[in-house]
């Protein structure tokens, strides 16, 4: 009899929870501003809200809202030190428009309505390379079902990868979902770094085996 890896829930899609000790001010944050700024499922979003999961360090979390003062954005990752280097931009940049999901991004999705979200961010997220570890990856059909259904009919998915076949099987699974439509005309479109897009730390790294690749859907 085979033991199932994960009964409770999907299989976990990131490495490590924590690395390097947190700085005196950043673990002061985590004290102090996570709980103020912490995603709360039970309070209804109101206005435009994105989402970007697993923002590493948080530095795409803090320019775009600080780009977009007036959009509430959900930032989720279990990575306890990139939560709190997020933390210390937010607090820095005194933003009132960030809400941080400590966690796995599928918990947020499933706590949100319906045609709830405008934009969704999937940056660079981890590759697992290894083909016994593709089941682990973030982009799979049931997670992009739920991506369209909390996204506003016209709302934005955004995912960027420097891994080839990641790029391959993410665009597959994106075309196999009847409500998403790849927006891209031409090869610009996908190689080059949209206008609105801001370089990550992970991206900087070059640690893939291709260059950056973003697809951007919209949501029929
Ligand atoms: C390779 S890093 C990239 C970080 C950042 N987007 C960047 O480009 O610098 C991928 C991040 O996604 C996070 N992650 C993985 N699975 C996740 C999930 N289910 N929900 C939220 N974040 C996740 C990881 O903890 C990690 O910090």
């Amino acid at each position: 009899m085979t033991t199932p890896q994960q009964p409770h829930g999907p299989l976990r899609s990131f490495g490590r929870i924590k690395s390097r000790p947190i700085k005196p001010k950043q673990a002061a944050l985590l004290d102090t501003l996570l709980p103020k700024i912490a995603f709360d499922p039970a309070k209804p979003l109101a206005g435009e809200t994105w989402l970007e999961i697993g923002f590493g360090g948080g530095e795409h979390l803090a320019e775009q809202a600080t780009r977009h003062p007036d959009v509430r954005i959900i930032g989720a990752e279990p990575f306890l030190n990139g939560v709190a280097s997020a933390l210390r931009h937010i607090d820095e940049r005194s933003l009132a428009n960030v809400r941080i999901h400590q966690g796995d991004a599928r918990e947020v999705l499933a706590a949100l309505p319906d045609a709830s979200l405008a934009r969704i961010f999937i940056l660079f997220p981890d590759p697992w390379p290894k083909a016994r570890h593709h089941k682990r990856r973030l982009v799979q059909s049931d997670t992009v079902a739920e991506l369209a259904r909390v996204l506003t009919p016209g709302g934005r998915l955004r995912f960027a990868t420097d891994w080839a076949d990641y790029a391959n099987r993410a665009l597959e699974t994106f075309l196999r979902e009847p409500c998403l439509r790849w927006t891209a005309e031409r090869a610009e479109d996908w190689r080059v770094a949209p206008a609105d897009h801001v370089t990550t730390r992970y991206e900087e790294k070059r640690l893939g085996d291709c260059a950056p690749v973003f697809l951007d859907s919209e949501r029929i």
